[in-house]
């Protein structure tokens, strides 16, 4: 069954910015579904349409069977939604938060302190919780965002950019998380601008660029279309005209100051390219021969490649992360 249909989903915003661009799509349940696309792709402003915050242009969106703008309450009952931006009030405690979610969500008093501690320690927020937010790393913010999201137990969990400036660790326990989450029977739609992140975490992916969809299939699948392995090295006059004379101008793509150069699955071509390449001086350190990854995937399709990631809270031990969290399931 989809769990998510969208049909010719179309924003433009007043400015006549057009942030998503007639796009289609289906989420099955129980998968992780990953949106790639670089900044200002369209990402946050699709979850917020499906997550029924704003209302799409033109063309149709259900959720769990239900139409996103005819049953936006519903919808809300029964999604998860944790927003790159979290609207985390820095003079609330962790467990301030929680309880106030909880209420909202119409929780019942018993089943509600049940639930914070057991997402407490599945987050590994124990410790903290009584500690204002304003106090807390980036890392546990973003835990406890998504541990906001989960308190009632949702069957779809919205998930955008959650590791976005967050520590290799605590992007891992994140990992781990959505592995758990989906492992106990939920569908988690992921937005990211990582590309290894999509490709270890996601069934699927569709790459979105400039609001428009290029792509959807499953990481395998992609780099299967690229064929053989992929040649990379600096980009220099000499190493331009080798490279085209070799595999042709097709096969050949600038993208900063490298060289790529899709090889030929039988790869015979190497040899005398590495031979022209060292008598013309160019020099073969800065060479490299990689299988095909998301991120070949990506330049081709869009034509360029995605900024590197910048990790910038290095302060988080998010191992607990990974214990927990099912989801909820007739749990709530
Ligand atoms: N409220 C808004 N008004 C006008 N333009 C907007 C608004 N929100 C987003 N945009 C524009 O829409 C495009 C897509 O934005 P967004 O969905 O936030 O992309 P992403 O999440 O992939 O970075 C961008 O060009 C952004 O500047
Ligand atoms: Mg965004």
């Amino acid at each position: 069954m989809s769990i998510i249909e969208a049909q010719g989903l179309h924003k433009a915003f007043d400015d006549g910015t057009v942030a998503v661009d007639r796009v289609d799509f289906e989420v099955a349940e129980g998968e992780v579904f990953g949106f790639l696309g670089r900044n200002g792709a369209g990402k946050t402003t699709t979850v917020r349409i499906l997550a029924t915050l704003t209302r799409a242009t033109s063309g149709s969106a259900r959720v769990l069977g239900l139409d996103v703008v005819k049953h936006r309450a519903q919808v809300r009952d029964r999604i998860g939604l944790s927003l790159q931006q979290a609207a985390l009030d820095p003079l609330m405690s962790g467990r301030e938060h929680l309880h106030l979610v909880a209420t909202l969500r119409r929780m019942r008093p018993a089943r509600r302190t049940e639930r914070i501690e057991e997402l407490l320690t599945g987050f590994g927020l124990t410790e903290v919780a009584d500690r204002l937010v304003a106090t807390y790393t980036v890392g546990m913010r973003r835990r406890l965002d998504a541990a906001l999201a989960l308190i009632h137990g949702p069957e779809l969990l919205f998930l955008d950019e959650p590791t976005t400036g967050l520590d290799p660790q605590s992007r891992r326990a994140l990992w781990d998380f959505v592995r758990t989450y989906r492992r106990g029977g939920g569908t988690v739609f992921l937005t990211t601008q990582y590309l290894d992140e999509a490709d270890e975490l996601c069934d699927r992916i569709a790459i979105l660029d400039k609001g428009t969809l290029s792509v959807i299939d499953t990481p395998q699948e992609l780099k299967k279309g690229i064929g053989g392995k992929v040649l990379t090295l600096p980009a220099t006059p000499e190493a331009q005209e080798l490279a085209v004379s070799a595999v042709g101008p097709a096969a050949c793509r600038q993208t900063g100051d490298l060289l790529r150069i899709d090889l030929p699955a039988d790869e015979d071509v190497l040899p005398s390219l590495f031979r022209k390449l060292h008598e013309r001086g160019v020099p073969l350190s800065g060479v490299t021969v990689t299988d095909p990854t998301i991120e070949e995937v990506f330049i081709r399709l869009t034509g360029e490649g995605l900024e590197r990631r910048t990790a910038n809270d290095g302060s988080v031990a998010a191992a607990a992360l990974a214990r927990t969290v099912g989801t909820g399931r007739g749990g709530i």
